[in-house]
């Protein structure tokens, strides 16, 4: 039985090697996260090191869906810290291991980032994904609004220039205005 819950600093520091894991088997199965095939333990270490800082300070929060003993999936919710944005955040990482994926995972690890986002006043959120991936499915089928795409945006982990769609949701009852 799978459940979804957030990790503090500390939790994620303890974490760090599966956390890293997730991420080298996401690019390892081709999936357009900002990194390029042979990417490594050490390197995805680096990343997950990197995100620790705006973990402690709040900044970032990090939810993860856990089952049979072990991480399966990741997501990061970035809220935006410029002081025009104190309504945004945005997601980042969505990743579910390879062997785990279409049980709902994915689903349950945004409704818990949204429903933290909205719980903390985020109610816009944006994210970006490859266009066509399993990724944009995932986010059509929870309510997000695609704006548009941007032609050759990514490098695929093969290296071959794909497309990004952005996507935005707005929560609750939000805030209107451009
Ligand atoms: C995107 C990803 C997180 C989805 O996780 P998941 O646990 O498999 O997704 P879910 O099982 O919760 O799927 C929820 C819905 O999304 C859609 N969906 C997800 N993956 C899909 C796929 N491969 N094909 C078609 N629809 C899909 C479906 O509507 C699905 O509902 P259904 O299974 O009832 O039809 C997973 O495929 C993944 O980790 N991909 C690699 C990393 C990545 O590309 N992340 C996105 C970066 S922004």
């Amino acid at each position: 039985m799978a459940e979804t819950f957030e990790l503090d600093g500390t939790a994620a520091q303890a974490r760090l090697a599966e956390l890293a894991a997730l991420l080298v088997d996401a690019v390892a199965h081709g999936a357009s996260v900002n990194f390029l095939a042979g990417f490594s333990q050490p390197e995805a270490e680096a990343f997950w090191t990197g995100q620790l800082p705006g973990i402690r300070a709040g900044a970032t929060r990090l939810f993860v869906a856990h089952a049979g003993g072990r991480l399966v999936g990741t997501v990061l919710l970035f809220l935006a810290g410029q002081p025009n944005g104190p309504h945004r955040a945005e997601i980042g990482k969505m990743l579910v291991h390879s062997t785990m994926r279409r049980q709902g995972l994915g689903r349950a690890l945004l409704v818990a980032a949204e429903a933290a986002a909205l719980a903390s006043g985020r109610t816009l959120l944006l994210l970006d994904t490859t266009s066509g991936s399993a990724g944009d499915l995932l986010y059509r089928s929870q309510g997000w609004v695609a704006v548009g795409q941007v032609p050759g945006h990514a490098l695929t982990v093969e290296g071959e220039p794909s497309d990004t769609t952005i996507f935005y949701k707005r929560l609750g009852a939000g805030i209107s205005g451009g």
